[in-house]
């Protein structure tokens, strides 16, 4: 099936929130803090501009409790006096004019008296900082298996690894926005957003209101990958609060430098490696230990870091595993929600910590892989035992088939030696990603989805669910039909209303088909049900039944509703951190071939081959979609995202020198699907939106090893960090507090 909303896309004709016409609008804009940390002293407003054509809101207009809920109160809306990062919202401007408020906001002067600023996450937590309580630890968690201290002394070879990465902006083709505007007493938000009642969370406690006096709206909604998770909340707010100071609507539009510099990013990360082996190569202890740079602010830290920490140890089977981790308060804008949540992390330095193994071992990396995979009946790192019968090796052994690697290897050996200037390389990655919410999540989220049988016999699909690029409509499209056995064109999806559609949980954590795609099935099958016609049945029969009970029950709707119940078997003890993590893991084995060149140090990714297990694909087209975005965004992660950070912000806020690929820059991206059905999945599927990226970045650092002959241990391995790699006669040991 085509993309439903495809054309509209394609044509122009699809409207986003900045689309949108409104009369009698106001633009708003922010008023951001200068200083990474302390007491606003004063707030100076340039007497150039005449003041009383705006609206002006402080903390002192918030009605409720001054934060953006989520799972802390710790974020103020607005600033009540001391910032905690650069960029932290202190005031809001409305104007009609949209060149005038902008102007405006540069004419606001807010004067902080400093306080020293922590910038650096890797330093250990040791003397007590005033700022946050004792040690400005944000979160901590530890993952226990077997007995780690005696396998590691008992292992006759230990290879330790320190890996880096570095944060990463969403750069979603649509930056922030949000319309806020008042219908009577409700407060009515419109716009880009994957969550539409994390917004609503967060709205009534700040605004005071009840569930009804809110009315949150996704309007199409153009990239989010993590980035209108928690943020939106926050951009909401501001333009509800100005709308309510105001009485008219208020667009709040961010443009991109903004959007770069002030909204959240991926968590930069430090993880530590001390793997004990044995001559074969099989893994006998895993010591791990995960440090994220959490931000000024709590955010979703909590659950990247959790994420991270379970997915650490890798698709591998090993008796004994710590995994300590750590997530830091510092004085940077806060870190937040990104496609694969602390995984492509964990994956980095797991997967370049295994071919670093494997040169100590003189070992084949695939091999080494090969002993370790986990084979079903073995447990994960928090003792989930696998049997979902998804062979590991073999698609491994896929895609390094696919990649032609011993012709490629021989060929590169050939290439290296009589070359001048250029180098190449092939390498691997394996992993997992678990779907859906960790543990008791989804219990938690308690989900739930309606279909509707409309008077003319069509059917409505009714959930919280968005579409932002991914292919949400079309595949919720296809299950609807296929399960009542209805034309696609008769399947209508609702659009994402929180005064109309239930709370089906949030759009994010690869949960969207797999486990909200099954709530779909079932609320058809009860829309049935209540007609009281059997399994089978649908078309054109259920649409007459339809239509013959509107004819009775004039006035009412006709709803089939299904709520979250969790798979069978499925325990998980919070307080240990073991048990079942997931209900299920969407598998991976990717292979890249890099070209370097030495005269400029630039690495160029010649060929990409990805086999993945993500259950029963629903739409083939849209899944290589999902699998090539993802790769292309762990490629550019890698090589190119350098984030440079002054003061805790970015300093390359602009797509001229904050550097995303293009076309050009990019290689063939070949994929595979092998499909294993997942029983509890909408037809058998699993999770798919963050798996591709977790293994893209280690794959080209492994390619990059083997052409360069050096182990880099740090991304974005820019053309500067290979230079430095390739030259000094010693690795440099720290990064430089300029790097920063
Ligand atoms: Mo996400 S990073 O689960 O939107």
């Amino acid at each position: 099936m085509l993309r439903r909303e495809g054309l509209s896309k394609l044509t122009g004709r699809e409207r986003y929130v900045d689309d949108l016409p409104v009369d009698d609008v106001l633009w708003g804009a922010t008023v951001r803090s200068p200083e990474p940390r302390g007491r606003i002293a004063e707030i100076r407003y340039s007497p150039t501009v005449d003041w009383s054509e705006f609206v002006i809101v402080d903390h002192t207009d918030i009605p409720g409790r001054n934060a953006v809920y989520l799972i802390e109160y710790d974020q103020p809306a607005l600033a009540p006096g001391y910032v905690r990062h650069v960029h932290e919202p202190v005031l809001l401007l409305a104007h009609p004019s949209r060149e005038a408020v902008r102007r405006a906001a540069r004419e606001v002067e807010v004067i902080v008296e400093p306080d020293p600023p922590v910038l650096d996450f890797r330093i250990d937590p040791g003397p007590p900082l005033v700022q946050y309580g004792v040690d400005n630890v944000l979160k901590r968690l530890s993952i226990l298996k077997g007995d780690v201290e005696r396998a590691l002394s008992a292992a006759p070879i230990v290879v330790e690894g320190v890996y880096e990465t570095g944060a990463q902006e969403h750069v979603y083709l649509e930056t922030q926005g949000m319309l806020a505007y008042l219908d009577g007493d409700v407060l009515v938000i419109k716009g880009s957003m994957q969550c539409p009642y994390y917004v609503l969370k967060a709205l009534k406690p700040a605004l005071d209101r009840t569930e009804a006096g809110i009315r949150v709206i996704q309007t199409p909604t153009g990239g989010g990958f993590g980035g209108k998770e928690e943020f939106p909340s926050m951009v909401a707010l501001h333009a509800g609060l100005l709308a309510l100071k105001s009485g008219r609507p208020v667009k709040l539009i961010y443009d991109r430098p903004e959007d770069m510099v002030a909204t959240t990013k991926r968590h930069p990360s430090r993880i530590r490696h001390r793997t004990g082996v044995d001559e074969d190569g099989r893994l006998l202890a895993q010591d791990i230990e995960v440090v994220m740079d959490g931000g000024a602010y709590v955010t979703l830290t909590p659950v990247v870091l959790s994420r991270s920490m379970i997915h650490a140890a890798g698709p591998y089977s090993c008796d004994n595993v710590r995994i300590l981790g750590r997530a830091m308060f510092t004085n940077s804008v806060p870190f937040g929600a990104f496609r694969g949540f602390g995984n492509p992390q964990a994956h980095f330095a797991l997967e370049r910590h295994m071919d670093v193994i494997a040169h100590t071992l003189g070992m084949d990396p695939a091999e080494l892989r090969r002993i370790n995979l986990i084979r079903d009946g073995q447990t994960t790192a928090t003792g989930q035992v696998i049997r979902d019968g998804v062979d590991r090796i073999r698609n491994l052994d896929r895609a390094l088939e696919l990649s032609g690697v011993e012709r490629r290897r021989r060929e590169h050996w050939l290439f290296n030696a009589e070359h001048r200037y250029l180098r190449r390389g092939i390498g691997m990655a394996a992993f997992y990603h678990g779907a859906g919410f960790t543990g008791r999540g989804e219990v938690m989220l308690d989900s739930r989805v309606q279909v509707e049988g409309r008077a003319d016999g069509r059917a409505e699909v009714l959930c919280a669910s968005v579409e932002m690029g991914q292919g949400q409509i079309t595949a919720f499209v296809q299950l609807a039909a296929a399960r009542l056995h209805y034309d696609p064109d008769d399947i209508l999806i609702a659009e994402p209303d929180t005064q109309r559609v239930p709370d089906s949980g949030p759009t994010v954590g690869s949960r969207t088909v797999m486990v909200v795609g099954r709530l779909v099935e079932r609320a058809c099958d009860d829309l049935r049900r209540r007609l009281g016609l059997g399994e089978g049945l649908g078309g054109d029969e259920l649409k007459r039944a339809i239509a013959d009970w509107h004819a009775s029950h004039p006035g009412e709707r006709l709803l089939g509703s299904a709520r979250y119940e969790p798979p069978p078997g499925i325990a998980w003890d919070e307080e240990h951190y073991r048990g079942d993590a997931y209900g299920a893991f969407g598998w991976a084995a990717q292979v890249a071939e890099v070209e370097v060149d030495l005269r400029t140090y630039e690495v160029q990714v010649r060929d990409f081959v990805s086999v993945q297990d993500v259950g029963t694909v629903i739409n083939p087209t849209l899944a290589r979609g999902q699998v090539q975005g993802g790769v292309a965004q762990g490629i550019s992660w890698a090589l190119l995202e350098h984030c440079a950070f002054q003061n805790g912000a970015l300093a390359n806020g602009q797509l001229t020198n904050y550097l995303i690929p293009t076309s050009a820059d990019l290689p063939p991206i070949r994929v595979e699907f092998s499909e294993v059905p997942y029983e509890h999945g909408a037809q058998g599927a699993k999770g798919i939106g963050e798996l591709p990226l977790v293994g893209s970045a280690p794959a080209v650092l492994n390619a990059v090893a083997v052409a360069v002959g050096r182990q880099p241990t740090e991304i974005p391995l820019t053309p500067e960090r290979l230079m430095a790699l390739l030259d000094d006669p010693v690795p440099p040991a720290k990064r430089r507090e300029s790097d920063l």
